[in-house]
């Protein structure tokens, strides 16, 4: 970071600096490619609205899926068929086979960085790596780290080589908007540090590594961090994001009467190595609702427990892991949430329900990260490549954020190798938006975009929302994260009212079923010149990469 000259700009800024490249998060993705830039010889700087490790990454349990190789009978080939079937149809297949095929060296470099990944107890000594299943795989290959924390080592990892590394990383500072020039191009991003003094930090490319939306709901697996303010911040900057309306809903988070905000993760794994799900009568209901039953893709098992809470009228149904030898040394993590609660899972059935868990959408990328904006990137849940499609196969996200990750550093390197473009006056108007208060935004959410849509309940949350929604401009954290959370609640409303079938995890109660006129067609949103998101049905419509 360089200080840098006066600004031509509209609004106050107390401070200044610049750097090649501004990398906003700091979770697998955000750090991944900062590190990667900095060994290209590029000057970066991190800025995270919170602690290094306070986002979506340190709370993956599950682990990465990947294939090196050394399971018999697995290979890419398999995993892409796996993430395609998840997919329910709308991936894009060419960044599924590419993204997957990039995993095993991916893993090595994480590995080579410090991360520590489960050994396979079978072997002595060992020599490869455990593995565990999880819904909708067809073989066991997701690596784990701690047991069930797998994200917490990655983090760990990763925030300990960029400490050793001396990259900067700004705790605390709120990116708000981006900067641009008079073509378009982004030029930096303005931001409130952490004094809540605003600043422009100056840099010829930007990567959005922020994360998803889960706070948009109620109950959540995410942190409290995760607040969409990247996906807002690229579409006000041009950029479009697509397949919004894909929310993936977990099928088990800790149930406890009453409690909302982040909630506990019971990981996929539990249910990979054996254990079953129950209702209130104790009678496994997964049978016969798919093949997998309990290993089902997740957007399935979600919707089955969702059905099954309506037709039985209990608030939870209960995963029974009693069978599962070493519960609490595989599972330590998901042994505490139980503890902590009361629940002994050695002992005792776990009551479980769904929560929002992850945003298979975001902003359009290609497979190395750019978007349609000169100087804007993503990687990691604020982007949508393609992968996902309408539901995620599990595992699949720490996978993207480091291959993206990746390729995001090595598109930046090579962009910023050419010559560049000289920077007209860069103005900051000071950011205006639309912003509903968080809980009226979540009640609204919860109730009208669950599992189970249908268009009065979503056309009920847009009122409320619209109702609920000043405009001003925001002057805090607090601020930034509720005009985000605004802006991806329309944005997410609009394209599930347009999209009139039930595809992944996006559940329509009054169109039950798959309609294949959709197929193919991501649905994507921009702004309109009010700032208002409108939905396309083209990627193309909007020039996207
Ligand atoms: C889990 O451990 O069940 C979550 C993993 C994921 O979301 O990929």
């Amino acid at each position: 970071m360089t200080p840098h000259g006066p600004l031509a700009g509209a609004a106050p800024s107390a401070w200044e600096a610049s750097a090649d490249v501004v990398v906003v998060g700091s979770g697998v993705a955000g750090l991944t490619v900062a590190l990667d830039v900095a060994e290209a010889g590029l000057r970066v700087v991190v800025v995270t609205k919170d602690a290094a490790d306070a986002g979506c990454t340190w709370w993956a349990q599950g682990g990465v899926a990947v294939v090196v190789g050394d399971v018999p009978g697995d290979t890419v080939d398999t995993h892409v068929a796996d993430t395609l079937a998840a997919g329910g149809g709308l991936n894009d297949a060419a960044a599924v086979a590419s993204i997957i095929a990039g995993g095993p060296d991916a893993v090595a470099r994480l590995r080579a960085r410090g991360a520590v990944f489960d050994p396979d107890p079978s072997e002595r000594p060992p020599s490869r790596l455990a593995r565990t299943r999880e819904g909708g795989h067809s073989a066991f290959r997701v690596v784990h780290a701690g047991g069930d924390a797998t994200g917490a080592e990655i983090e760990r990892a990763l925030v300990a080589t960029a400490a050793g590394r001396g990259l900067p990383l700004l705790t605390g500072h709120v990116a708000v908007d981006a900067l641009r020039d008079d073509a378009g191009r982004v030029t930096g991003l303005a931001v409130l540090d952490d004094h809540g003094r605003p600043g422009a930090l100056h840099a010829p490319a930007v990567v959005l590594a922020s994360g998803g939306y889960g706070q948009l709901f109620a109950s959540t697996t995410n942190p409290e961090t995760a607040t969409g303010d990247g996906i807002a911040l690229a579409l006000r900057a041009g950029a479009a994001a697509a397949d919004l309306e894909f929310v993936q809903f977990h099928p088990t988070v800790l149930h406890t009467p009453g409690a909302s905000g982040r909630r506990p993760l019971v990981t996929e794994a539990v249910r990979g190595e054996g254990a079953l799900l129950l209702d209130r009568a104790g009678r496994r209901f997964m049978l016969g609702v798919h093949p997998l039953a309990e290993l089902a893709p997740r957007d399935v098992v979600a919707a089955a427990i969702t059905r099954r809470l309506a037709d039985t009228g209990t608030e939870c149904v209960w995963l029974d892991a009693t069978g599962l030898d070493g519960f609490a040394s595989r599972f330590p993590t998901v042994h505490a949430a139980c503890r902590a609660i009361g629940v002994d899972p050695v002992t005792e059935p776990i009551p479980v329900t769904p929560a929002a868990h992850y945003a298979c959408g975001g902003i359009v990328t290609d497979v190395d990260g750019r978007t349609a904006v000169p100087g804007l990137y993503a990687a990691g849940e604020v982007a949508r490549t393609g992968l996902h499609g309408a539901n995620r196969l599990a595992s699949n996200s720490l996978l993207e954020g480091l291959v993206v990750g990746a390729r995001a550093a090595r598109a930046v390197a090579a962009d910023l190798a050419g010559p560049r473009p000289v920077a007209g006056a860069v103005r900051i108007p000071p950011l205006v938006a639309g912003i509903a208060e968080r809980a009226t935004v979540q009640r609204a959410m919860s109730t009208g975009a669950g599992i189970g849509r249908d268009a009065a309940g979503l056309a009920a949350a847009s009122d409320a929302v619209e109702a609920a929604t000043l405009v001003g401009a925001p002057i805090d954290r607090a601020g930034v994260e509720d005009a985000a959370l605004t802006l991806l609640a329309q944005a997410v409303l609009a394209a599930a009212g347009t999209r009139t079938e039930s595809r992944g995890c996006h559940v329509r109660t009054d169109f039950p079923d798959r309609d294949d006129a959709w197929q193919r067609a991501s649905l994507v949103v921009a702004l309109d010149p009010s700032g208002a998101p409108v939905v396309h049905s083209e990627l193309a419509a909007v020039g996207a990469a």
